[in-house]
């Protein structure tokens, strides 16, 4: 199988995606391709994925000449991306690499929350180390690798303290994501889903395919040349947008927010119990709910998005609980596209189309998330 190398065009900061098959045993040496030498590493990961691929991230950078290799775990899911384990990894780092004069080359090897704290970690280090994301998820290898946005949580409020802060090189070893959990591959199908439902008609068809069978079903049935090929479309997408506005700036990077501003909200306000892609499926729902009440797009869209994400077995409503509908709208508030008490939404125009509407009356988005909240009858 070939590999296919994506570029982030972001000027001094650009960098290639690699993304293929069985690339981390030969990791050390595409690092030297791509002009890391250095000779010290710290890596990033989680007792989980760090028992499945560690030693041969290790065994591999040993080949390529690093001398010393450091390894800090970090908690493996969302409530772990927070402050207190942020400091725990500088704590680790500086005792690890005490001397100026030693630079350790910082690899993250994990899913969104490795890669979100971790290059956080490597932006802050000695005022910013060089780092390569070595994303094991199917979000992280479509989304949260690329495009240079780490963050952890703070206050009950997501992402909140972060800076943005540019990998050097993504590895993307599609062979990883056989260990993964299904559920955990269906959360990142629903980032898949987002970038066809408004960045790309075409991939939008090529996942729905022919007779209720199309990419959706090959990716989730983890074939490699459709991993390969569907992984690349998105971060071509992403990387296009990023290269647009890579600072969040003028509004175009909020195209990739499309579910995420209920979504956020229901995940945070839900206690983790949502996986991210899970909360953003909903938030998906929720969106394009708001978007037919504005006459902004056709029902056909919202069944072709339910079909979809039915098929990624992801869940379109979650079990209302008493408090829960207040919880997300106060979540909400705390969005950054919200400026002065005016919302903002990413809502879909048509199949792979979009815009962003700013004061959306507060009884349609009531509508839009209590339309999501259900009694609980099992139905989703
Ligand atoms: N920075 C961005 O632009 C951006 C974009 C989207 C999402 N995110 C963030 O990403 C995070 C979600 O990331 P995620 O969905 O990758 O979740 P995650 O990092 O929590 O990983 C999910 C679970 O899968 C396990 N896992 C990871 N890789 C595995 C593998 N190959 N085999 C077996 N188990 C494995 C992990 O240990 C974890 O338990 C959220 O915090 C979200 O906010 C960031
Ligand atoms: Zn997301």
């Amino acid at each position: 199988m070939n590999t296919v190398r994506v570029d982030v065009d972001l000027g001094p900061r650009s960098y290639p995606v690699l993304i293929g098959s069985e690339l981390l045993p030969g990791l050390g040496n595409l690092l030297r391709e791509h002009g890391l030498h250095q000779t010290q590493a710290f890596v990033i990961t989680n007792a989980a994925v760090g028992a499945l691929y560690f030693e041969r991230v290790e065994a591999s950078l040993r080949e390529a000449g690093f001398l010393r290799v450091v390894r800090h775990d970090i908690p493996a899911s969302e409530e772990g991306k927070n402050w207190e384990e942020f400091s725990g990894s500088c704590a680790a780092l500086l005792e690890a690499f005490p001397e100026t004069g030693s630079v350790p080359l910082v690899l993250l090897l994990g899913g969104g929350v490795v890669g979100d704290l971790g290059g956080f970690v490597a932006g802050v280090f000695r005022r910013g180390v060089p780092f390569v994301q070595l994303p094991t998820t199917l979000l992280s290898a479509v989304d949260s690798s690329v495009g240079g946005k780490v963050a952890v949580n703070f206050g009950g409020v997501k992402n909140i303290m972060g800076i943005f802060n540019q990998p050097r090189l993504v590895v993307c070893d599609l062979s990883t994501l056989a260990t993964l959990s299904g559920r955990e591959l269906r959360s990142g199908m629903a980032e898949v889903v987002k970038y066809g439902g408004v960045c790309s008609g075409s991939l939008f068809e090529q996942l729905e395919g022919d007779h209720g069978r199309g990419a959706l079903e090959n990716m989730l049935a983890l074939d490699p040349p459709t991993l390969t090929d569907i992984v690349a479309q998105c971060v071509r997408l992403k990387a296009g947008v990023v290269a647009q506005d890579e600072f969040d700036k003028k509004g175009i990077r909020n195209v990739l927010n499309f579910g995420h501003t209920i979504g956020h909200a229901l995940e945070l306000s839900a206690d983790y119990a949502l996986a991210h892609g899970e909360a953003i499926a909903i938030g998906m729902m929720a969106a394009t709910r708001l978007a037919l009440s504005l006459g902004l797009c056709e029902p056909s869209f919202l069944s072709r998005l339910e079909s979809l994400l039915r098929r990624a077995a992801l869940p379109l409503s979650h079990p209302d609980h008493p408090g829960l509908f207040e919880r997300v709208l106060r979540a909400m508030q705390m969005d950054k596209k919200f400026k002065d008490g005016k919302n903002l939404f990413v809502l879909p125009t048509g199949v792979g189309a979009w815009q962003q509407v700013q004061n959306v009356p507060w009884d349609l988005v009531h509508a839009a998330v209590r339309s999501v909240l259900r009694a609980d009858t099992g139905d989703r």
